[in-house]
């Protein structure tokens, strides 16, 4: 469920009318439901209750320092993959002991900067890192807290591009080596082995991938443990998926993704955290973009908007489905139009959606990207030499621009020209 609803025929982001937005900072622009964060964040909070647990929110699906901060300030955690992610966590107020550091590639700089600024653990993804990981801490006189991120060889059923859990996959250590690998953090200075985590993949539709990978992790706990480690934590990761489309078929809830959790893994008196990103932020946001011609091909009509790909790839880079639909609805009963939605940007890549079915429209009108809030703005870039398109919040009936639009100088400016030009 989302704050993205029409009234009379207009749509609504909470209180605030999208067309009163658009008119203020322009289109394109991604607009996010400070009520659909909160809500979605506290689903999964309630649903991990009666455990021990932190819900570390994975930043990178959003990562707009105002919705840090309307997270943080529900309790939320932070799951970071960089150093920049870690800058922007702390400069959101969240402390250090409730970030925790992911990603298969941490350098000497980022593992420095998170034992200095305080982390609450790192989640190690090879041995090599954790060789890295026990030098830097030995030279700050500090010791590092990690989970060791166990590769639990199984199917999500997703997109591959997305899917992180499968031995071929450049994610965490087999399965099969865990002993080895503990053993060996065991010894190393500066480190103090607390846990296990696990990341299987994002947009997943059903349990049954994580039941398997969360009894594995099941298993692996009393197998280290009776090795003699202490594991205190289980980090399970992110990726419950959410709807896309309007359809029956909706994805588990998090109530039901907790209560496998306590089913698989209650039993071990563990901390847990979970790291979901899409969940919390994909429906809470839409990208408002103003359709510029409708030009009637051979065959079919495309509709060409002022969005493109560069602003929100996910059509172009996983073939993904974003429903899109009119700011303004037209009469009731209007018979539908056919379009290929298309962007301006000179790839045929730069499609939004092909025979998509909807009712006609005009150059001018706004239309909505909805499900757009996760990995919409973090993954636009400048392609083309369009700037990065806004980002507004809305909360109840007021709104603020959380990242303006830049000029065209500034983003020119950014260029510097050597001396012999
Ligand atoms: N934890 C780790 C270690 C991850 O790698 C990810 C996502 C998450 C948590 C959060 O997963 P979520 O709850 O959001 O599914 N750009 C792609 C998605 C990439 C996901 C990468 N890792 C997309 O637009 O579909």
């Amino acid at each position: 469920m989302d704050h993205f609803l029409y009234r009379d025929g207009r749509l609504f982001a909470e209180d605030v009318a999208v067309e009163d937005i658009a008119a203020e900072v322009g289109t394109p622009f991604y607009c996010y439901s400070t009520a659909t964060l909160e809500r979605h964040f506290r689903l999964f909070d309630e649903a991990l209750d009666g455990m021990d647990h932190l819900v570390c929110y994975a930043m990178k699906a959003a990562s707009n320092q105002a919705i840090l901060k309307t997270l943080a300030a529900l309790g939320a955690g932070m799951d970071v993959v960089s150093g920049g992610e870690y800058a922007r966590a702390i400069a959101a107020g969240v402390s250090g002991d409730k970030i925790v550091f992911s990603g298969v590639g941490k350098t000497d700089e980022e593992i420095r900067a998170a034992l200095t600024g305080g982390i609450r653990q790192f989640n190690v993804e090879s041995e090599p890192e954790m060789e890295v990981i026990s030098r830097v801490a030995t030279e700050l006189s500090t010791t590092a807290q990690i989970t060791i991120r166990i590769n639990p060889d199984v199917d999500a059923k997703t997109h591959a591009k997305i899917a992180t859990g499968k031995s071929e996959n450049k994610f965490g250590i087999p399965i099969s080596r865990a002993r080895e690998v503990y053993a060996r953090a065991a010894e190393l200075p500066g480190l103090k082995v607390i846990g296990i985590d696990v990341h299987i993949g994002s947009q997943l539709t059903e349990l049954e991938p994580f039941r398997l990978a969360y009894e594995k992790v099941a298993a692996l706990t009393e197998t280290l443990r009776a090795d003699g480690h202490e594991i205190s934590r289980l980090d399970l990761g992110g990726g419950l998926g959410i709807p896309y489309t309007r359809s029956n078929d909706a994805p588990p809830l998090p109530i039901e993704y907790g209560a496998l959790i306590k089913e698989t893994l209650g039993h071990l008196g563990c901390e847990i955290e979970i790291e979901p990103g899409r969940l919390i932020a994909g429906n809470a946001g839409i990208m408002v973009s103003r359709v510029i011609y409708v030009k009637e091909g051979e065959d079919r009509a495309f509709m060409i908007v002022d969005g493109a790909m560069n602003d929100l790839i996910r059509p172009a880079m996983y073939e993904a489905h974003h429903d899109i639909v009119p700011v303004i609805e037209g009469a009731p009963g209007l018979e539908k139009a056919r379009y290929d939605i298309v962007g301006p940007v000179c790839e045929t890549g730069d499609t939004f959606a092909k025979a998509r079915d909807m009712e006609p429209v005009a150059a001018g009108d706004l239309i909505a990207f909805r499900s757009a809030g996760a990995y919409g703005a973090v993954m636009a870039s400048e392609y083309n030499s369009r700037p990065l398109i806004p980002e507004v919040l809305v909360h109840g009936d007021q709104f603020a621009v959380i990242r303006r639009r830049p000029t065209l100088d500034e983003m020119i400016n950014r260029d510097t020209i050597p001396e012999w030009l």
